[in-house]
């Protein structure tokens, strides 16, 4: 590649980044009309259809890899829909609403999430759970292993960031299937979080110091993994995840999907490789984004974006003085 080439794909993938935020933002725009209504799939529609429209002005030959379901079960972003006015061959992984309860109920955490990255570098992931252990930037490598137990990881994690379990955090969803992992953990003095959705945020939290979480664990959705590993990629964060499987029909499934071996462990590299570019905009607030405050004749949002390539983290907070809405009013 020339320099002058190099210079091009430098500057394409900047600006790339500054889209997929245009996009995010819409998203959280059409989402946030719907906060706190109560209306879970209403709320999620309003960010699909809002999302699935600003992709079309985004210079990009598209492809879905994760997003709403298949062909016959969503009509926008789905997998495998083209998405983009033309330019390079990118795959795509969104979450339009990433925690439709919390938007519904108005809780902390909402997002309207994206994920890009060159053709054929994120795990495809099917809607079921995955298995997952998430740890933040700046520890040594392996730090933590999905396969040991819980005790031995939280005294690795304690040892490597010099404190002592009873000063760890330790967040998971409030779902009965964690229970046994819970009552280990605070058998050993770890303090946990538990949330009641958003394993996301939950997961880029552990690479915010502020935020006060170390460590995100426990059984989500596979999507909302692959979304993780790539906001973790970009901040030099660690993952591991394992499909779970409820029965054999989602293994066909996963093996349709392409993936050779259902069952095993994959890095945070094979879930999301090479350059990868991560939006993602505050439909309510968190730890890591304010949420959309609505006025009389605008908004206000606030975005985060991250390449891997250059290790940025950028927060953007966009006054948006004429919201252009196309939902019907809640
Ligand atoms: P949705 O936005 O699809 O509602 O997902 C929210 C979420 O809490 C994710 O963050 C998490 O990975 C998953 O659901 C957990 O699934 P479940 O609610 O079935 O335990």
């Amino acid at each position: 590649m020339t320099e002058q080439q190099l210079a091009t794909e430098h500057v394409s993938d900047r600006n790339l980044a500054l889209e997929l935020v245009r996009v995010t933002e819409s998203a959280a725009l059409g989402a946030s009309r719907w906060m706190g209504l109560g209306k879970k799939n209403e709320a999620d529609g309003a960010a699909v259809t809002a999302m699935r429209r600003a992709f079309d002005t985004v210079e990009i030959d598209g492809t879905v890899v994760i997003g709403e379901g298949e062909m016959d079960e969503a009509p926008m972003l789905y997998i495998g829909e083209k998405l983009g006015c033309g330019g390079p061959a990118m795959d795509i992984a969104v979450d339009p609403l990433e925690g439709t309860n919390l938007c519904a109920k108005g809780g902390p955490n909402a997002l309207a999430v994206i994920a890009m990255a060159e053709h054929g570098n994120f795990l495809h992931a099917p809607d079921i759970y995955m298995d997952k252990i998430a740890v933040g930037g700046g520890l040594p490598p392996e730090i933590v292993d999905l396969d040991a137990p819980i005790e031995e990881n939280l005294r690795a994690l304690a040892r490597a960031k010099d404190c002592t379990v009873p000063d760890l955090v330790v967040c998971m969803l409030d779902r009965p299937r964690h229970e046994d992992k819970i009552a280990r953990a605070r058998a050993i003095g770890a303090r946990i979080m538990l949330i009641s959705d958003g394993d996301v945020a939950a997961a880029i939290a552990t690479s915010q110091p502020e935020s006060g979480v170390d460590i995100c664990l426990g059984i989500g959705g596979a999507p909302e993994g692959v979304l993780t590993a790539a906001a973790l990629r970009c901040v030099g964060g660690q993952m591991q995840g394992r499909l779970v499987f409820e029965n054999d029909e989602q293994v066909e499934r996963a093996r349709k999907m392409g993936i050779a071996d259902p069952h095993r462990k994959f890095g945070i590299l094979e879930m999301a490789r090479g350059n990868v570019l991560f939006a993602a905009t505050g439909v309510t607030g968190g730890a890591m984004l304010r949420g959309v405050r609505r006025f009389g004749h605008g908004a206000v949002t606030h975005s985060v974006v991250m390449r891997s390539k250059s290790g940025t983290v950028r927060y953007i907070e966009a006054h948006h003085t004429a919201v252009h809405n196309p939902e019907p009013t809640p």
